[in-house]
């Protein structure tokens, strides 16, 4: 028998902000929304509570967890905010971007996995800045799914996938931007590298920075993955065998079986079918397909579909290389 379900949903009314503060302070999880996705918080600086979290996603020890907070006065007690830190800060933030910096001794080694740097981020979902300032906390958060899954975008998203793990989630409705911040590191200002695409560019950030930024280096270009799938980090994955071309074609529509299938970027012209599904339905819409995206993938994980044939988002911009890291890594074989 599987295990009864002990989430329960709560709306973000000032009562339920209340109660939910008072769990992360008393070292509780509390599963919330952010403008990315939905992330597992909990009390930063209480290395029980954060050990919780790991266990809830059956997540590795050697992955660290971000930290969110509701300033940048918040941040300076957590990690050692360079001014390279407070230029991106003052421009970026409350956004959808992560900041690694050395950490401050406060934060316990668990969240780090014992690095001494440590990721930062001020979300801009309103609710959960609430949380974090009435719990009065820094908020250790990684996504609220098991680890490896596809990742949450709506409370059901989350109750789907820990409900049986976790008790309490706060909606905040469907996540805007879908796709994970941007990681940028900054242990060294001279340095600067993104180490994870999200909505937030390398080139709005060079140009911030007033300096080059590192890029971002999968392990395979996009354009190579579908040779070699294997060869990426698995993440983010369906259940249900996926894999990618550069482009969907009439071609492949009419080669797929009926229980195989497609997921077009932008919604394709002339072309329908049972089995033809797509992220956005705007011209160029690559906003609404990143929102749309994991969505998505978790509603054709649930049907009854054999594989999964996906294309690669066309475009050289920051939310064209997110959604493409993320394809990517969903349709990585397991090791
Ligand atoms: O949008 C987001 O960033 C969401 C929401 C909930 O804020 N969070 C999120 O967390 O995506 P998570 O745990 O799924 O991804 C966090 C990643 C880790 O996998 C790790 O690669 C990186 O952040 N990270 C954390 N601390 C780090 C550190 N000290 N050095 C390098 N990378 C770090
Ligand atoms: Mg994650």
């Amino acid at each position: 028998m599987k295990p009864a379900v002990t989430a329960r949903i709560y709306r973000p009314t000032p009562r339920n902000l209340a109660l939910l503060a008072r769990v992360l302070a008393q070292g509780g999880l509390v599963a919330a929304p952010t403008e990315t996705v939905y992330g597992l918080a909990a009390d930063a600086l209480n290395a029980k509570a954060c050990r919780a979290i790991f266990r809830a996603k059956g997540r590795p020890a050697d992955d660290p967890l971000i930290v969110h907070v509701d300033s940048v006065t918040q941040a300076g007690e957590i990690a050692e905010l360079n001014d390279a830190a407070r230029k991106v800060a003052r421009a970026f933030w409350p956004g959808p971007l992560t900041l690694i910096l050395p950490k401050r001794p406060a934060v316990p080694a668990i969240v780090t996995s014992g690095l001494p740097s440590v990721a930062v981020r001020m979300p801009a979902h309103r609710a959960f800045r609430e949380l974090i300032r009435r719990s009065g906390r820094p908020l250790a958060a990684p996504s609220a799914n098991p680890f490896g899954y596809v990742s949450p975008t709506t409370a059901d998203h989350v109750r789907d996938g820990l409900g049986q793990r976790i008790q309490y989630i706060l909606d905040g409705g469907f996540a805007k931007i879908g796709v994970e911040s941007t990681i940028l590191d900054l242990r060294d200002p001279n340095k600067p590298a993104l180490l994870r695409p999200g909505a937030i560019s390398r080139e709005e950030l060079e140009r911030v920075l007033g300096r080059k930024v590192a890029a971002y280096r999968h392990k395979v270009r996009p354009a190579t993955a579908a040779v070699a799938p294997g060869m990426l980090e698995r993440h983010y994955s369906p259940r249900t065998p996926m894999t990618l071309t550069r482009k969907l074609t009439r071609n492949h529509v009419q080669q797929a079986g009926t229980n195989e299938a497609l997921l077009f970027v932008q919604r394709p012209t002339g072309l329908v079918g049972k089995n033809v599904f797509w992220l956005s339905d705007e011209p160029d819409g690559l906003n609404q397909a990143a929102h749309r995206l994991f969505r998505q993938l978790r509603f054709l994980d649930n049907g009854k579909w054999s594989h999964i044939h996906a294309e690669f988002a066309s475009g050289s911009g920051a939310l064209a290389r997110a959604i493409n890291d993320r394809l990517a890594r969903a349709a990585a074989k397991r090791k």
